[in-house]
């Protein structure tokens, strides 16, 4: 592939390298000097390089105007423009072709200034096929590997905005949808209490029946739209970061559940927690999933315990939520994430499968990692990491 595309690779100058698979490699090769420049054409032609010679800056730019070569082997001191200045307006005209600057003047200044306009190397004048060779391979390789890097960048970039854009409108798509359900729905929810209302008593009981499994199908929907929406936000806000005390967070949200538990038995261990940097709205957000989902999943356990510990680890915050639950195998621990993805049946646990897609989207938008593991019937531990508050960090 070359980077001025429209222009020929340059003649293959007489080589004998016609009879290889690989087309030869095109080198430029400048000296002032017409015996030397024909010497090293003749040279190089023989080691399987394709060789264009020329005997002036000049006449090196017009031929890089007209082909393409992977490398520029040219004198240092030349009358119009000398190695360095014509290198700088090689690489102008193509800026992936590689250099050598032969000179006969080898110090540090040259070579430093040679290595600044872009060279890759140097050679002193006068040097022996067998020194050259080496600095020819080791220039173009490090060409090959430039134009790599440069090619996976591209790449990368191109992945990444295309991901950008798949994901926003898919983003627009999952609000759209979920809001314009909204509607609809509550119509089927409205017209089903006021037919249950209004003539219920006329309807034979399995009619009746029929229409309650209508109404709670309505209202599981509801609850699908209600989390497809929470977790297209979660990825929509901006995120408002501040220093968040965890102990408190963790205590909020754990009033609210033990209200919603308060019937069961429920043992806490809420250690000394690090603070963290977070957006405050968002990682409650990830308190409530995780802790419910502890909640939820110990429903058998009597006592059932849950723990909250963290800690720091390197530059972030980490903490963790375990528990003494039903657990999940691990072999389907790639699922946990997943939108709509569960581990459990809906007869032995409800709930969407949203919950904890939500927590992987928040703490990954803080630039945090977040992993779940267990073992069936003996419970699961969810780690995630977040950044640490600057004054902690200091
Ligand atoms: N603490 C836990 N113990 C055992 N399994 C868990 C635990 N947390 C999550 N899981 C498994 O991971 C699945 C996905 O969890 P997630 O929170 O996303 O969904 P959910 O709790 O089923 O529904 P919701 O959307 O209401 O949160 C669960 O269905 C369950 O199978
Ligand atoms: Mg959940």
């Amino acid at each position: 592939m070359t980077s001025t595309p429209g222009k020929a690779p340059a003649a293959d100058a007489g080589s004998h390298a016609e009879a290889t698979q690989a087309a030869p490699v095109p080198l430029l090769i400048v000296d002032d000097e017409a015996a030397h420049t024909r010497a090293l054409c003749d040279t190089l032609q023989i080691e399987g390089y394709a060789t264009t010679g020329v005997v002036s800056a000049s006449a090196a730019l017009a031929a890089m105007r007209e082909h393409t070569f992977d490398l520029l082997l040219t004198d240092l001191m030349m009358p119009e423009m000398d190695g360095i200045a014509l290198l700088r307006a090689a690489q102008e005209i193509d800026p992936d072709v590689a250099g050598i600057v032969m000179t006969g003047h080898a110090t540090i200044d040259t070579a430093v200034r040679a290595m600044q306009a872009g060279a890759c190397d140097y050679i002193v004048k006068p040097f022996r096929m067998n020194q050259l060779l080496p600095v020819i391979t080791r220039a173009l390789e490090a060409r090959r590997l430039r134009r790599l890097n440069q090619e996976l960048e591209r790449r990368i970039l191109e992945r990444t905005r295309e991901l950008e854009v798949a994901n926003r409108d898919l983003e627009a798509f999952a609000y759209s949808v979920s809001h314009d359900l909204h509607a609809p729905l509550r119509a089927i929810q409205g017209f089903c209490d006021l037919f249950l209302e209004d003539y219920g008593a006329g309807v034979p009981e399995a009619g009746r029946e029929m229409l309650k499994q209508v109404r709670s199908g309505a209202d599981r929907m509801g609850h699908l739209i209600e989390d497809l929406l929470s977790f297209a936000r979660s990825g929509r806000v901006p995120l408002d970061l501040q220093p968040v005390s965890m102990n408190d967070l963790v205590g909020e949200v754990l009033v609210e559940l033990l209200r919603e538990h308060a019937a069961r038995r429920v043992e806490l261990e809420v250690r000394e927690l690090p603070d963290c940097l977070a957006d405050r709205a968002l990682l409650r957000q990830v308190l409530v999933n995780l802790l419910s989902n502890a909640f939820k999943f110990t429903a058998s356990r009597d006592p059932a315990r849950i723990e909250v510990r963290g800690g720091l680890s390197n530059d972030e915050v980490v903490y963790v939520v375990a528990d003494n639950g039903a657990g999940f195998d691990m072999k389907r621990a790639d699922k946990l994430f997943g939108v709509f993805q569960r581990l459990h049946s809906q007869q032995e646990f409800g709930g969407t499968g949203i919950g904890l897609s939500i927590v992987q989207r928040i703490v990954e938008r803080h630039g945090g990692t977040v992993r779940g593991e267990g073992r069936p019937g003996a419970g699961a531990t969810f780690t995630f990491s977040l950044p640490v508050p600057p004054a902690a960090g200091a």
